[in-house]
């Protein structure tokens, strides 16, 4: 139950990381994959596919920390920093869904994500992106699991060919940063430029709006 949390509570106060998993700025994992600063090209077709899980009230602090409430209104926390970045840059939103709904529950939502990442499930998602081929510039956003993208991130850049394509890469976590996601998308997609992402904890992601906007103008992404 929970087990990330705790590990990743007991790693940050050993290694003193803290600063390392800094917030509210881009970050380029290290240096460990090849990112450009910024997009390339101009007169971008922009498409924000994010993928969010926000829990129901009522289950934990743990969770209810993934959710945001800004305005009055309720986001997961991917959901959010993808709604203001839809917003800065006119992107054409999608939510990346799977076939079969997540439980609300964190525990069975946590054993089942365990599940796909252990076995390497790629769980059908329902997302259709019929003009796919239309968008040149690619904003990828989604939460840590255990360590890694929810197991239907794999699903969705399996279903979509971002070759020649540029991928801009966000994600919120609990504590991990990217975890090495950014090695993993350059993996899955070789043939695509990655631009700097943006990676914040959830516990920050409500007061993100200034820090996303000033990273997008770093990128060349505001309109
Ligand atoms: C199943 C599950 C596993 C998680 N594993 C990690 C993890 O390994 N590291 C981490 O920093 N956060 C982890 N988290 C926390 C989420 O990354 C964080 O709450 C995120 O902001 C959720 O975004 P969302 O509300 O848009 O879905 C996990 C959350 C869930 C539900």
């Amino acid at each position: 139950m929970k087990k990330w949390f705790y590990v990743i509570a007991s790693l940050l106060l050993i290694s003193g990381l803290t600063a390392a998993c800094s917030d509210d700025e881009p970050d380029n994992n290290g240096g460990n994959t090849d990112i450009e600063e910024v997009v390339p090209g101009t007169n971008h077709r922009i498409l924000v596919a994010y993928f969010s899980e926000p829990l129901p009230d009522g289950v934990d602090a743990v969770t209810s920390a993934s959710r945001v409430i800004v305005n009055g209104d309720l986001y997961g926390s991917v959901q959010y920093v993808a709604s203001v970045i839809g917003e800065a840059t006119g992107g054409d939103m999608v939510r990346i869904q799977t076939v079969q709904p997540y439980p609300g529950n964190f525990d069975d939502l946590a054993d089942r994500a365990d599940q796909e990442r252990q076995n390497d499930v790629h769980p059908e998602i329902t997302t259709n992106i019929e003009n796919f081929n239309n968008y040149d510039v690619i904003f990828v956003g989604y939460p840590i699991w255990w360590y890694q993208m929810p197991m239907a991130m794999y699903s969705f850049f399996d279903k979509y060919d971002f070759g020649g394509k540029t991928i801009i890469p966000f994600s919120t976590h609990g504590g991990s940063g990217w975890s090495g996601t950014l090695g993993d998308i350059a993996d899955l997609e070789p043939e695509a430029t990655i631009v700097t992402g943006y990676s914040i904890s959830r516990n920050n992601t409500a007061t993100s709006r200034n820090g996303i906007l000033n990273w997008l103008g770093e990128i060349g992404m505001m309109e």
